[in-house]
């Protein structure tokens, strides 16, 4: 989790590929970062909702009023950059 101009950022890494999501679980807040990461998808350890890292996309059932914010990724040399 690093924080990008005041807002906490999760950036996963996944084939070879960074993406980056708001850390604050759409659900109640708790860290996305610090859930458990499997794949592509990361399980929120408070209430084990799960999101697609790739798009954000609450995974449990089909309503985007709970997908997580995502954010743009570039790699720039060694650095991983977060358009916010
Ligand atoms: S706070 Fe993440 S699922 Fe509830």
């Amino acid at each position: 989790m690093f924080v990008v101009n005041d807002v906490m950022v999760g950036v996963f890494h996944v084939g070879g590929k960074f993406f980056a999501l708001d850390n604050r679980c759409p659900h109640a807040g708790a860290s996305l970062a610090g859930g458990i990461f499997e794949g592509d998808t990361i399980r929120c350890r408070i209430h084990h909702w799960r999101f697609c890292v790739r798009d954000g996309k609450y995974l449990d059932e089909d309503n985007a009023r709970w997908n997580a914010r995502t954010f743009p990724v570039r790699v720039v040399g060694e650095d991983v950059q977060v358009e916010l």
